[in-house]
């Protein structure tokens, strides 16, 4: 066994790709119970919307969670094609992804509107599953840290360091995500070392639980090498997760680096 202190996680978002039927595949690669013996390893399934019901129902007692990749900050109201935190809990939801880069840049979510939907999603009771990460530019300009720190801040003011208690961060360098451009384990590692000293600021006991997942172009073929990293907790899987072999094949990398086989 291991001697990680913080189990890993690979979750797969969907984006607006995927089927009812692609959902079934997924649960029908779970026949053996495949999942449930992925014991040091948390799966969770961001599919579109509509498919959250077809996710309850197929993945019920898999030992995959399953959740929603976009939530309302508010409550419930005249907020017409929006989807609140309560009606996501009704179907099951664990987890909501809060503050994707595509959502940040093509919807035109800032920082205020993110934290209020991480509150919104800390509030139903789900774990909230907050998108930070810079622009290549961003990068090149030296910029990195101060961006990601801007966009925890946004989070941290709001909702307060406990709020992390029950919460994940995603590390997703905007130059790695969809292009099959990869940030070294080295760019990770340090990056996510970063977020967990902003939260140790706010709070140390948490920042040592926080999982910190990467995504950006991760897959089958480099997952090792960066879930090795001590700060990377998980990944966070777009296209790689719409293979349902590619996928699990990420999550036994993680289950065997848990265990300690090398
Ligand atoms: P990718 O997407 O794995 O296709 O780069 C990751 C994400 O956007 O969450």
């Amino acid at each position: 066994m291991g001697s990680r202190r913080r189990n890993f996680l690979v979750a797969g978002n969907w984006k607006m790709n995927g089927s009812l039927a692609g959902v079934q595949a997924l649960a029908a690669a779970n026949a053996d119970g495949a999942m449930a013996r992925l014991n040091l390893v948390q799966l969770v399934l961001f599919p579109p919307f509509l498919y959250l019901p077809e996710a309850q129902r197929c993945l019920g007692d898999s030992g995959m969670a399953w959740g929603a990749q976009n939530v309302s900050e508010h409550e419930s109201g005249a907020y017409t094609g929006e989807v609140s935190a309560q009606m996501l809990r009704e179907f099951g939801c664990a987890c909501v992804l809060v503050g994707h880069s595509e959502r940040r840049a093509l919807f035109g979510e800032s920082d205020a509107v993110v934290a209020h939907k991480f509150l919104a999603a800390s509030r139903a009771g789900m774990t909230p599953v907050l998108c930070v990460g810079e622009s290549l530019q961003e990068r090149e300009q030296g910029a990195t840290e101060a961006v990601v720190a801007r966009q925890l801040r946004a989070v941290l003011d709001l909702a307060g360091a406990s709020a992390f208690t029950d919460a994940v961060v995603a590390y997703e360098p905007v130059w790695a995500i969809g292009t099959g451009a990869t940030a070294t384990p080295e760019q990770a590692q340090d990056v996510h070392a970063f977020i967990r000293r902003c939260l140790a600021e706010a709070d140390a006991e948490i920042a040592a639980g926080v999982h910190i997942l990467y995504g950006g172009s991760m897959k089958r073929a480099n997952a090792r090498e960066l879930l090795a990293m001590p700060d990377v907790d998980g990944g966070l899987l777009g296209g790689a997760s719409l293979n349902v072999d590619e996928f699990m094949a990420v999550a036994i990398t993680a289950q065997r680096l848990a265990q300690g086989v090398t």
